[in-house]
Formats: structure tokens, sequence, C-alpha cells
């Protein structure tokens, strides 16, 4: 009787340790897998850092994935294989940190699941669980991924209100409701033509003009050391709303009045 007692007092013991060791175990894994580039705790010094600090990084996760199974899922799917289309921090993270490599070889799936549910409870803002919020960050975030209009870093002064013309005729071209005829499908490609081969200079230029001033203003520079890239990055964007205005003006003029209503209603 005793030993049976004995026996389940074990038993119970064991089940215990194990549960409660799941999570040790993420904590400890992700010290040694993770840890040498991912900070647990909000740096003092930014400058310092070589990989987002993990509560940013579970932020995003969190307002784009409802569910820990999803979380973990993708957590684990980006710790093998990250690839630049897949990630969900801003494009300056990786344009600053260059892409994470692979961590295929020095942890194991099975490892990761536990590293990621232990990460899901430990960085838990519960403001981005609610799901308002991750709905609104979510359609932000497929504007910012619709076309050149609204990429990533936006090469536009003016980023809402003014219509993406070459997108909605592109999305109406073989639709009857809007008819657009033969002669109108050439001109609106010499547009299209036109406007994309200017927006793309212009965006690789600005690219390199943001990451740039991004680096210097990180680094501690002197603010007025970026007075001139801050002055070419703004006529850069003035120009990149100058063809999107002209765009808009080609288009309209090639377009019946019925036609234009229809594509901006
Ligand atoms: C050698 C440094 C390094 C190590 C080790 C490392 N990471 Fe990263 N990680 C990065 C960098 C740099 C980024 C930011 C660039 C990116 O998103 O790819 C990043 C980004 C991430 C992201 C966000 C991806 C996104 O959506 O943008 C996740 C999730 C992540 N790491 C998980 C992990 C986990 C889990 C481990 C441990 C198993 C780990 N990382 C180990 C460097 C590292």
């Amino acid at each position: 009787m005793k030993f049976k007692f004995m026996a389940m007092i074990a038993g119970v013991y064991v089940v215990f340790v194990s549960l409660c060791g799941a999570s040790q175990n993420g904590e400890i894994l992700f010290e040694k897998k993770c840890a040498n580039c991912h900070t647990k705790v909000r740096p003092g010094d930014m400058s310092t850092l070589i990989a987002p600090p993990m509560m940013g990084v579970m932020r995003h996760v969190k307002m784009q994935y409802a569910t820990k199974e999803d979380a973990v899922q993708f957590i684990t799917e980006y710790a093998l294989h990250p690839q630049k289309e897949n990630a969900l921090c801003m494009p300056q993270t990786i344009d600053r940190f260059g892409l994470m490599p692979s961590q295929e070889g020095s942890v194991t799936k099975g490892e990761l699941d536990l590293i990621a549910a232990w990460m899901y409870d430990t960085f838990s803002p519960a403001n981005f669980r609610d799901s308002q919020q991750r709905q609104n960050f979510n359609q932000a975030r497929g504007k910012q991924n619709s076309k050149i209009a609204n990429s990533p870093s936006s090469p536009f002064l003016i980023t809402s209100g003014l219509p993406h013309m070459t997108q909605t005729v592109a999305e109406y071209w073989d639709d009857s409701r809007l008819g657009l005829n033969r002669a109108q499908k050439e001109k609106l490609l010499a547009v299209r033509k036109k406007t994309v081969r200017s927006l793309q200079n212009l965006k690789s230029s600005i690219q390199e003009l943001e990451t740039k001033i991004i680096a210097l203003a990180m680094q501690g520079s002197d603010p007025k050391e970026l007075t001139q890239l801050i002055k070419d990055l703004s006529e850069k964007k003035a120009e990149a709303t100058r063809v999107h205005i002209n765009c808009i003006y080609d288009t309209s003029n090639i377009l019946t009045p019925e036609q234009l209503q229809f594509l901006l209603q």
C-alpha cells in the first residue's frame, strides 16, 4: 500500500516535471540556439544589435497569426528556411541586419517547436492579440504589398487619396463593363510602360538613400551630415509623385468619362 502510494507520488512528480520541463527547455534551448543574435530584453544600446530583439519579432508574429499553433509553425519554418518573401518584419529590418541565416543543422524541428511555444508564451503583448488590431495591420500590410505604388517603402509623397491607375486599369483589362477597345489598350500599355520604368529607377535610388540614412541615423551620425541625403531623398520622392500624377492625367485622357467613372467609383 505504502509502495503504491509512493509510486503514485513519483508518477505525478514525473508528469509535473515533464510538463514544466517543456517550457523550461524552450527557454534553455532559446538561450543556446537563438540568444546569440536575438536579445530577450529591450536593449539599452540599439547600435550593437545584430538581429531584432525577440519581443519585436513576436509582436509582428502575433499580429499576423491568430493562434499559437500557426505562430509556432511560422517561427519553426522561418528559422529553418528564412526567406525575404515570408518575413513579417519591416523591410528596413532586413536591410539593416541582412536575412537571418538558416538555423538548419544547429537546431531540430522538435527543439524549434519548444522554443517557439516558449517564445509565444513569453512575449505576449496582450493588445496585439486583439483581433481588430490584427485585422487593421493585415489590411495595411496587404495595401503595402500591392504593386509599385505602395511597395514596402512608398516612393511617393502622397500615399493615399490618389488612385493607382495602371493597377486599377489592369484589374479590369478585359472586363466588358469597362469595355476597353484595342486602340485604348495600346495607349494604356504605353503609359504603363513609361510609368513603371521611371518608377523602378526612382524606387531603387529611393531605397538606397533610405537605407543609407537609416544606417547613418542608427549609428548616431550628426544629423547635419544627413541633410544633403534627406534633400536628395525628398527630390526623388517628389519626382516619383510627378510620375504618379502624370500617369493619372495620361490615363484619364485615354478613357471616356464613363470608363473613368467606372474605375474610380
Ligand atoms: C546568426 C544570428 C541569428 C540567429 C542565431 C537566429 N536568428 Fe532569428 N533573425 C536573425 C536576423 C538578422 C533576423 C532579421 C532578418 C530576418 O527577418 O530574416 C532574424 C529574424 C527572426 C525572425 C523574424 C522573421 C520575420 O518574420 O521577419 C524569427 C521568427 C526568428 N528570427 C527566429 C529565430 C529563432 C527561433 C532562432 C533560434 C532557433 C533564431 N532566430 C536564431 C538572426 C539570427
